[in-house]
């Protein structure tokens, strides 16, 4: 499944224009920076299937890829929430955008929420993981730059996490490290998404 063989199909810019419903749908949501894009690189084995950026407010649409064609699987990159170097109101319309689309995708069977492994959960997460509560949509916390901090301090944020996600009731329990660099909990998070389409 995880053999390269990923293509873009779709990007959208509004909520007005997403593609027809079909097959089982995976996005990937976090703050600008957070490494959305990367990790889906690193997923699909492919170096630049996203675009990434050192500079926050790279993805400035909800882009789909398609898997292998009977596998029926597809991810979503999404614009960064919280902060981007871009215009207040670009930033304001990327939150509204990535709101309308987590309630209302009827075929959306996972959303990752991507934490920085530093900077553990902020108050435009907690906004996040609200909308998903809310619209009942299975989510998981996936740390990110897992390589950017010491294993003991990953411990500490891991446990931190777990703890805040035992009030939301769509949560995973359970919280994945990775690091999209060093290609750390990516065959984890590969088996995770695997489980789900055999679902
Ligand atoms: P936006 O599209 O702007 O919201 O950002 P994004 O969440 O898609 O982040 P992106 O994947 O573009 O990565 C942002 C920056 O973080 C880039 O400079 C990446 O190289 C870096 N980065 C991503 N993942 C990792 C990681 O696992 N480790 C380290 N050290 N850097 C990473
Ligand atoms: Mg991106």
């Amino acid at each position: 499944l995880f053999a390269g063989d990923f293509h873009f199909i779709w990007a959208s810019p509004s909520i007005e224009t997403l593609p027809p419903m079909a097959g089982v749908e995976i996005a990937f949501a976090g703050r600008s920076n957070v490494g959305k894009s990367s990790l889906i690189n690193a997923l699909t084995g492919r170096n630049a299937l996203a675009r990434t950026s050192s500079t926050p407010g790279r993805t400035q649409e909800l882009i789909f890829f398609d898997g292998p064609a009977q596998a029926g699987l597809r991810l979503v990159d999404m614009p960064g929430y919280g902060y981007a170097a871009a215009s207040k109101a670009k930033v304001a319309s990327w939150t509204t955008l990535i709101h309308k689309y987590l309630e209302g995708r009827s075929n959306l069977a996972r959303v990752y929420v991507l934490i920085d492994a530093r900077h553990g959960l902020k108050d435009v997460d907690l906004d996040v993981l609200k909308t998903l509560d809310r619209s009942a949509v299975s989510y998981q916390v996936v740390l990110t730059k897992a390589d950017q901090i010491k294993k003991s301090e990953l411990e500490g944020r891991i446990t931190d996490v777990r703890t805040s996600l035992a009030t939301h009731p769509a949560a995973f329990p359970e919280v994945l490290a990775t690091s999209s660099e060093k290609s750390e909990g990516i065959p984890e998070l590969r088996a995770a998404m695997v489980r789900l389409l055999e679902e």
